[in-house]
């Protein structure tokens, strides 16, 4: 049973933190559990918020205010699934749909994944609105149908639902009060979540890049070590690879349509990118899994991944014979010079697809699941004039033109004398 909160008052804490100070124990669970229950105003919330982005935590209050999220909510207990439970967390991306391959590939090779998910807010996706865009499908699971699932099929990707509450509204507050991109409010939004979830070990694509909540290396660095030291404290082995986040990717952005690029990797093709990271991410989980003598990338050759991806969703209500929805209303975005394709900004496709009706500006908004963007010339290939680089889908035409304002000016085409893009690495470096 968890003691009684010790008596603190919001102000004094919030002037703790505002000039400088680490919060004490007892006053940041008083604050966690004080929030949640309405005790802790938003206002007062808002402004702590604000304090600790300009402030910072350390990693003992960081740790400490992990611990308080993670334990507002129930933690779910794996030990009686008969495979190995490991878990991945991505920090949000732009077209990042490698959670779909993923739980199949790592399923194949022997170990459990349970994902817990959430749906999309602001410029990055969630894999809830990307799964829902399959007829039929539904994430809305117990802990017991999990378990069953995870025994039976070896995933299962499911509403984080009541897995750190305090998560979930801390989250919409600091969405809407500047305060998302702040380092120890990431690491420990994902780890009381990530931790919540119960598995036996962590993998981490903490994104770096325009369309990452980390724009530079360093932060994501400090951001990877945290949340690994996290993960540690709590006897959950961890590890995290620090990811490029400056373009989108593989080739889509959207719901349907990267369900669509995720079965095209399932099936053997699919974009390099989305393969590599599947595959890297996929033996990192294996390795920690104590799985060693398999080769993931084969369960993507011989149909094996596919086949545990399509009888997840089966379990879950989904129909993969129903045709994907694709937006009503479409646009081309033709080159206007030929050269070479230059860089893509992650962001700017990200708001493109926002505009289309992809994403949502308010908790509970309705997506379009049909609605995204098809990106036809990757950086570094040649271009002719007229060709096609991008095609805009939304039921809803008025969108049309917003969004072909925010892909204006979000790539280039590398003409004759031009610097011609460098690539650069998919996977910078893997924690120790
Ligand atoms: N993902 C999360 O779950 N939380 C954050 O704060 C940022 C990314």
């Amino acid at each position: 049973m968890r003691a009684a909160p010790a008596a603190f008052d919001a102000p004094t804490l919030i002037a703790i933190k505002r000039d400088g100070h680490r919060l004490p124990d007892a006053g940041i669970d008083w604050l966690i559990d004080g929030y949640l229950a309405g005790r802790v105003a938003e206002e007062q919330m808002s402004a702590l918020l604000m304090a600790i982005y300009l402030r910072g935590m350390d990693t003992h209050e960081t740790a400490r205010w992990t611990q308080a999220v993670m334990a507002s909510g129930e933690r779910l207990d794996f030990s009686a699934v008969p495979r190995p439970t490991v878990g991945k967390h991505s920090t949000g991306g732009v077209g990042d749909k490698i959670t779909l391959p993923l739980v199949g590939v790592v399923a194949a090779c022997g170990a459990a994944v349970p994902s817990a998910s959430g749906r999309g807010l602001g410029h990055t996706g969630g894999t809830l609105d990307k799964m829902e865009s399959i007829s039929g499908f539904t994430p809305a699971l117990s802990g017991a149908r999990v378990r069953d699932q995870l025994t039976e099929v070896g995933a299962a990707i499911f509403s984080a639902g009541q897995l750190a509450p305090a998560d979930v509204k801390l989250y919409a507050l600091r969405d809407i009060t500047g305060t998302v991109e702040s380092l120890p409010l990431v690491a420990a939004s994902v780890m009381s979540k990530k931790l919540a979830e119960g598995t036996d070990a962590l993998v981490l694509d903490v994104k770096v890049g325009s369309g990452a909540f980390m724009k530079d290396l360093d932060d994501a660095r400090e951001l990877a070590r945290r949340m690994v030291g996290l993960g540690a404290a709590h006897g959950v082995p961890t590890r995290a690879l620090i990811t490029d986040m400056s373009s989108p990717l593989g080739n889509t952005v959207g719901n349907a349509i990267e369900v669509a690029e995720a079965l095209e990797v399932l099936a053997g093709g699919g974009p390099a990118d989305v393969v590599e990271l599947t595959v890297r991410l996929a033996q990192e989980m294996l390795d920690l899994a104590g799985i060693h003598d398999v080769d993931p990338a084969q369960s993507l050759r011989d149909g094996t991944a596919m086949d545990r991806f399509a009888a997840m969703v089966a379990a879950q209500g989904g129909d993969l014979s129903v045709p994907l929805p694709v937006g009503a209303c479409t646009e081309t975005v033709t080159a206007d010079r030929g050269g070479v394709m230059g860089h893509i900004d992650a962001m700017a496709v990200a708001q493109a697809a926002w505009r289309l009706g992809a994403g949502r500006s308010r908790p509970g908004e309705r997506v379009q699941h049909g609605a995204g963007v098809r990106i036809h010339r990757r950086p570094g290939e040649p271009v002719t004039a007229g060709q096609a680089l991008f095609t805009l889908y939304t039921d809803t035409a008025e969108r049309i033109g917003p969004a072909h304002a925010e892909l204006d000016g979000g790539y280039r085409i590398a003409g004759v004398g031009d610097t011609p893009p460098q690539p650069h690495p998919l996977i910078i470096e893997a924690t120790p």
